[in-house]
């Protein structure tokens, strides 16, 4: 079984503008990796290179053993939300099966089937009878976990979370680690954040990203964060305990 990601001597640049510098990376099915590191460090453009949505400038990396787009259907992709992109009138149903866009068939109309496991995917994310309701009108928390419905309609094997609690009240936030807990015997989860402390208690392995990558325990991230890991260069750390 290859691992879910491996990610060897990859470089990534927008335009001239180096990003990322010469990450290895493996990790292993059933992983919870919680991404942190400071603003603008790469962590939304790594995410967005695991899903073929970009192309390394050089270095390889593969999900599941194959490029990124062709194991594009085993991800799952929960994206960093503002709070006009819940403008569009649309249903909760539809924003869920939306997450089942690359299944629907030529004639495009999603079956009873569809709407049931929509239905269901909701039930997981604590918001049962919300189907009709406008997806606007859902609170920060409630809007969040529609979207994780709507990864988790896709029965994914890798599911992407970029900053799934930002916004969000602390009930929001114990209930979307409470269902990403969950899923963990069942899916490979990495989860951006910015609450190192919360993200600390809850994964299993912490992943730096600043301009470079680093995977640690989490007991070990404290000792480092205390050494000022956002002020030094983690490429420096990195050198520092290898
Ligand atoms: N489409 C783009 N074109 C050019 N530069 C970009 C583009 N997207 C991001 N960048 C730059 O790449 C760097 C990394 O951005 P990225 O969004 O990956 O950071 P991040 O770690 O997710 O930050 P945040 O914590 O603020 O979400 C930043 O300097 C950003 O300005
Ligand atoms: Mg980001």
């Amino acid at each position: 079984m290859p691992p879910v990601i491996h990610i060897d001597h990859l470089n990534f640049a927008y335009a001239e503008t180096p990003v990322l510098t010469d990450i290895h990376l493996t990790i292993e099915s059933n992983d919870f990796i919680g991404i942190i590191g400071p603003n603008g460090g790469g962590k939304t453009t790594l995410l967005k290179l695991l899903m073929g949505f970009l192309k390394p400038s050089s270095g390889k990396i593969e999900i599941l053993g194959s490029p990124p787009q062709s194991s594009r259907h085993q991800i799952a992709y929960v994206p960093q939300t503002h709070r006009y992109d819940r403008e569009f009138p649309i249903s909760v149903l539809e924003v869920v099966l939306a997450g089942r866009l690359s299944r629907l068939p030529w004639y495009g109309k999603f079956s009873s089937a569809d709407k049931e496991a929509a239905k269901e995917a909701l039930n997981r994310v604590k918001l049962p009878n919300f189907h009709n309701k406008p997806f606007g009108t859902l609170s920060g928390g409630q809007a969040q976990r529609a979207l994780i419905a709507r990864a988790l309609i896709s029965d994914p094997q890798l599911l992407l979370l970029d900053e799934p609690t930002a916004h969000v009240d602390s009930q929001a936030e114990a209930d979307i680690y409470d269902i990403l807990d969950s899923l963990r015997q069942k899916m490979t989860i990495l989860m951006v954040t910015h609450d190192l402390n919360t993200a600390i208690e809850q994964v299993r392995q912490v992943l730096l990203v600043q301009n470079t990558a680093l995977l640690l325990k989490p007991e070990e991230v404290c000792e480092h964060f205390a050494m000022g890991l956002y002020h030094s260069p983690l490429i420096q750390l990195k050198r520092e305990i290898q």
